[in-house]
């Protein structure tokens, strides 16, 4: 028998991510779990259209709630709470799942908690330590330096603790992920353009372009990719369709290759300064293999472990929301419905406990 069970709820663009997860003292056990992707919707736009995004996570959170409940084999009334992503993301996207909770909390009679989306990626970078199914706290994981990098954020968070949070970096302008989506659609890629461009630059020389890597000595944890994006047009601007097409995998190659050194350089940066007990690499940009190879490399010089979230829980999900509801239910984070709603922009130190 459990001790906490916790329905989440993961809406903040472009998945619907539900999850019923229960805790034994520290071991976490996964009891169903559904996601249903847009990404065949958003491609025929190139990118995600907010409203658009709204509409598919309405139409399919009734059923999917549904079903993975009954998966899931857990009545409502064993339910200890309902987790839901309140923010960042796309208003939109986030009212959808926000009002479903809120619905099932009403009528339930349940806490809701409020989750922010990062507090979700960072949680699996932490799950990777020994085994993926506990909370243990071993001497080997706090301090933890968290490289946070999806498409909307690209973020250095050191975690002192679960669910204690310092933000010491963060990007200046465009998030990773979404330079890579970008980049994509220059090079008529099909959305999102990250899992994309990082097969097309297997064939090609990442030495080919000499692309920037913005602040890349400034000395602080920050990031900057825009000054990327448009070295990238311009390179393009001087070519032919022909040559575009013919150069695709070197220019992919490169442009991958500038993100990466950006990325790696003021992780390793911070690690050296504040000597945390592990590197923690997660969200989306994460399964960009790469970036794992180049940061582990980096890492195993300074001595410092790193631990990639799993593959399957890098992009969007309702697991991890679900793991962070579990470890933040009952501790003050436990809200009533009518007092959570979808924000677009929050930070992650205001939901450290
Ligand atoms: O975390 P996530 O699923 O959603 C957000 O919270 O934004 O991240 C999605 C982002 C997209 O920008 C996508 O292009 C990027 O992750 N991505 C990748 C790779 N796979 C997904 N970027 C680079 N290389 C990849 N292999
Ligand atoms: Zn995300």
């Amino acid at each position: 028998m459990s001790d906490q069970t916790i329905l989440a709820i993961e809406t903040s663009c472009d998945e619907t991510g539900i999850a019923v997860i229960s805790k034994s003292g520290s071991d976490i056990e996964v009891l169903a779990a559904n996601l249903a992707s847009q990404i065949d919707i958003h491609r025929e736009t190139g990118g995600v259209v907010p409203e658009v995004a709204a509409r598919e996570h309405t139409q399919v959170l009734r059923p999917l709630i549904q079903k993975t409940l009954k998966e899931s084999k857990i009545e409502p009334e064993d339910i200890d709470g309902i987790a839901v992503t309140v923010g960042p993301g796309l208003i939109p996207a986030l009212a959808t799942g926000v009002n479903a909770a809120r619905t099932l909390a009403y009528a339930w009679n349940k806490p809701l908690i409020p989750i922010h989306h990062i507090e979700g990626h960072v949680i699996t970078g932490l799950l990777t330590q020994k085994d993926q199914n506990t909370f243990e706290k071993t001497d080997d994981l706090f301090p933890s330096l968290a490289l946070i990098v999806s498409g909307g954020h690209t973020l250095l968070i050191q975690a002192n603790d679960y669910l204690d949070y310092k933000v010491i970096g963060s990007t200046k302008d465009d998030a990773a992920g979404e330079v890579f989506d970008k980049v994509g659609r220059m090079l008529e890629l099909p959305y999102p353009g990250g899992p994309e461009i990082s097969k097309v630059a297997q064939e090609g020389d990442s030495k080919a372009f000499n692309f920037p890597r913005p602040m890349i000595d400034s000395d602080d944890y920050n990031f900057s990719f825009s000054g990327l994006k448009t070295a990238v047009l311009y390179a393009l601007k001087e070519m032919s369709p022909e040559e575009i097409k013919k150069r695709q995998a070197d220019i992919a190659a490169s442009f991958e290759q500038a993100v990466i050194d950006s990325l790696v350089a003021k992780t390793i940066k911070a690690a050296t300064d504040r000597q945390p007990k592990q590197i923690i690499l997660a969200g989306g940009v994460a399964a960009n293999k790469k970036l794992r190879q180049s940061l582990k490399e980096k890492s195993e010089e300074l001595d410092i472990p790193l631990h990639t979230a799993p593959l399957n829980l890098c992009g969007d999900n309702g697991v991890m929301i679900g793991m962070v509801g579990l470890l933040a239910e009952g501790k003050g984070r436990n809200k009533t419905w009518h007092q959570v709603d979808a924000t677009a922009r929050l930070n992650i130190e205001d939901f450290s406990i």
